[in-house]
């Protein structure tokens, strides 16, 4: 039996992988490379020693899926296959719904079709919109989301909702991620993004090995302690763990679970530079600009739901997350380009 990752060439995909191998899981993984390279996942079999069964293809393509499922014995699919550029999706409404929402109602259609229905969904914090309480429970309600990526996750949380209320047979985890940094210790594998960087750390990696002049920080005016943007950081290590504690549970019948993966703490922008600097020794020069549209000032997660019914805590501090957020970037400072 195998596990299905779509997106699995990607940056969380590919740290999910390493940790199922050295679970002991046969893994598959379905990317049709918009955002990733195939060579993350030989990075993947030289970590781990072992191999990935890798299919070329899109989650829109029912051929393509089907091919796979009749060649594999797939027990569970873990979902990561999506468009995620906030700005991006802004501009290419259809595009996204299109990638994200039919994209994911084929691939469960097939999966039925196939006698599989079992999926971890990769969620975000995005779908709580601006958070009626910090720290955020699982509890808290959904909010208005700020642009269609943000929509497009609240959309597919209600669609594999609806759908395992409708069949129990389905089990369904919704796995609400923070802010995934990090990359895993050896340094072979990272997040690798396309052009200028949007979200913070790849930002502060790439001023940090000399591709970008400096760092903007937007807003210092936010109610918060200096005034800059509060997040919740969380290793991706750490959250490609909780991966493979969530299958453990779709194992033990889940039904429909909604875990936070975060952990619990929030650190501001200016922090994250302060750490990134303590840690690594490397100077990150900065300038206040305007607020980003779209950003709220506080964002961190509650994270005791995951830690009692999945056994799963994040174990990275900050410190942590930036030393190997750097190991990576300066070993690799093109990425996965040579
Ligand atoms: P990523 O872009 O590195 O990985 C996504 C992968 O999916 C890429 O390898 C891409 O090539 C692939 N893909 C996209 N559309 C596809 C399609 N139609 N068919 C096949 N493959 C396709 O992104 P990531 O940061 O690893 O994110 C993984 C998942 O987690 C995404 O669903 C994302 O929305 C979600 N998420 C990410 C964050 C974050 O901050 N990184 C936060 C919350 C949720
Ligand atoms: N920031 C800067 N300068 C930059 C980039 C970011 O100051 O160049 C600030 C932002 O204003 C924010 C904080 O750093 O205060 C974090 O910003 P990111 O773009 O790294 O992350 P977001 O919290 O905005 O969003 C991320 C993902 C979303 C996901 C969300 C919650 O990009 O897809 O986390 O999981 F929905």
């Amino acid at each position: 039996m195998a596990i299905l990752v779509t997106g699995g060439a990607g940056y969380i995909g590919s740290h999910t992988c390493v940790e199922l191998l050295q679970a002991g899981y046969e893994v598959v993984v379905l990317d049709n490379l918009s955002n990733a390279s195939e060579k993350s996942l030989e990075r993947v079999k030289k970590i781990t020693g072992k191999d990935v069964t890798f299919y070329k293809g899109d989650i829109l393509d029912r051929e393509i899926l089907n091919k796979l499922f009749k060649e594999n014995q797939i027990e569970s699919c873990i979902h990561f296959a999506g468009l995620k550029a906030v700005g991006e999706s802004v501009q290419k409404p259809w595009e996204y719904y299109n990638n994200n929402i039919v994209g994911t109602l084929t691939l469960t259609d097939v999966m039925r079709q196939n006698g599989c229905k079992n999926i971890i969904f990769s969620s975000s914090a995005t779908v709580y919109g601006n958070p009626a309480q910090i720290p955020i429970t699982e509890e808290c309600p959904k909010g208005q989301c700020t642009n269609p990526y943000g929509w497009t996750k609240s959309m597919l949380e209600q669609i594999l909702t609806d759908m395992q209320k409708a069949d129990p047979e389905w089990n369904v985890i919704l796995l609400r991620y923070f802010n995934p940094i990090g990359a895993h210790k050896s340094g072979m594998i990272g997040e690798n993004p396309n052009g200028i960087p949007n979200n913070l750390m790849p930002y502060i990696t790439q001023v940090a090995v000399g591709k970008l002049k400096e760092l903007g920080v937007f807003g210092d005016d936010y109610d918060t302690p200096d005034g800059t943007g509060v997040r919740d950081y969380i290793h991706v290590v750490d959250l490609a763990v909780g991966h493979v504690k969530a299958l453990k549970k779709i194992e033990e019948k889940a039904g429909l679970c909604i875990y936070n993966l975060g952990t619990g703490h929030g650190y501001s922008v200016l922090d994250i530079v302060k750490n990134f600097e303590k840690a690594n020794g490397v100077k990150i020069p900065y300038a206040i600009k305007p607020r980003r549209a779209g950003d709220i000032a506080t964002c961190y997660s509650n994270a005791d739901k995951a830690e009692k019914e999945l056994g799963w805590k994040a174990e990275n501090g900050i410190l942590e997350m930036c030393e190997d957020s750097w190991r990576w970037q300066k070993n690799n400072p093109n990425g996965y380009d040579e």
